[in-house]
């Protein structure tokens, strides 16, 4: 393939990007996003306060002038993320208990209704975990239960039965890391117990703290001998020139050799559109010119 998504689905995969929606009439980004990506995720428009501004107060426009423009140019579409401890609207952000519970359930059923029938697959849950010690990360969604996370998986699932249904979270790479354990100790118990999760996110945002593992691909083929798609959603890699190249193209190696990694979406179009203030960790720089990271992401496929 000479593109990056026809190169993916030699091996019938997808090679994804996220999308800002007020970046679509820049036509430099949009004709790269439409010529080299078939999954689309919004990088900020499908969020708990994009889209629930004001509590039972539903705000589709953004996240919907995405979705329209991925399915128009044949593209499928990652939904993220219905429940996260970040990115809440304010009214969310001081509730607790009950009331928290049920305003976090009644935007998982309204969301992934107003989609229903249209996303890949949803990020029910993104970052639960806690950065150490293997154990949950406290937040107010954490405070109301345990079982907070089951809890919205199951309305996913009652919402939307066609999407499948993913955790997802950053520093889960290295299987040696505890929190990579914690995560795939709630992935084991969700498939024993039967609650409905279809797939692991791994956001792979690499950095000096937390590099890209050796052990990168053991840990993909772990979570899915639990009977788990795995999916790289995220995946930004911190550097420049040959060293950067040479590790997107392990990581493409990596998800190609197992076979239930379906895809990789990384998290942005260039250089200038990324989240991180600096650095250079994508695939085209500020002007759209394909970087050597590029060129052996697309060869590695
Ligand atoms: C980031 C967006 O890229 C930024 O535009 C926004 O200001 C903050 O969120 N993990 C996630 C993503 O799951 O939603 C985050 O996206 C990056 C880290």
């Amino acid at each position: 393939g000479s593109t990056l998504q026809a190169a993916a689905s030699e091996s019938g995969r997808y090679f994804g990007t996220a999308i800002a929606a007020f970046k679509l009439n820049d036509s430099t980004y949009s004709s790269i996003a439409n010529r080299e990506f078939n999954m689309i995720t919004a990088e900020n428009e499908m969020k708990m306060d994009a889209t629930e501004p004001s509590q039972n107060n539903f705000s589709y426009s953004s996240g919907d002038q995405i979705l329209n423009w991925a399915r128009s140019n044949g593209k499928r579409v990652r939904g993220h993320a219905l429940a996260w401890h970040s990115q809440q609207p304010g009214w969310m952000q001081n509730m607790s208990g009950t009331q928290l519970r049920n305003a976090m359930l009644n935007h998982v059923t309204q969301v992934a209704t107003h989609y229903k029938g249209k996303i890949y697959a949803w990020d029910v849950v993104n970052e639960a975990y806690a950065d150490s010690g293997g154990g949950r990360r406290d937040s107010n969604l954490q405070r109301t239960g345990d079982d907070w996370i089951e809890a919205a998986f199951r309305a996913a699932r009652a919402a939307d039965p066609g999407a499948k249904l993913c955790y997802n979270d950053y520093n889960t790479d290295n299987w040696t890391w505890a929190k990579t354990q914690g995560v795939y100790n709630m992935v084991k118990d969700f498939k024993a117990r039967g609650v409905p999760i279809d797939c692991v996110g791994f956001q792979s945002h690499f950095n000096s703290g937390s590099p890209y593992p050796s052990n990168y691909r053991t840990t993909l083929q772990n979570f899915a001998a639990l009977g788990v798609e795995v999916q790289i959603t995220e995946l930004d890699i911190e550097g420049s020139g040959q060293q950067q190249a040479q590790t997107y193209a392990n990581v493409v190696a990596d998800c190609l050799a197992v076979k239930a990694c379906t895809g990789i979406t990384v998290w942005g179009v260039r250089d200038s559109d990324s989240w991180r203030s600096s650095g250079t960790p994508l695939l085209f720089d500020g002007s759209g010119n394909k970087k050597a990271a590029y060129t052996s992401t697309l060869d590695a496929l």
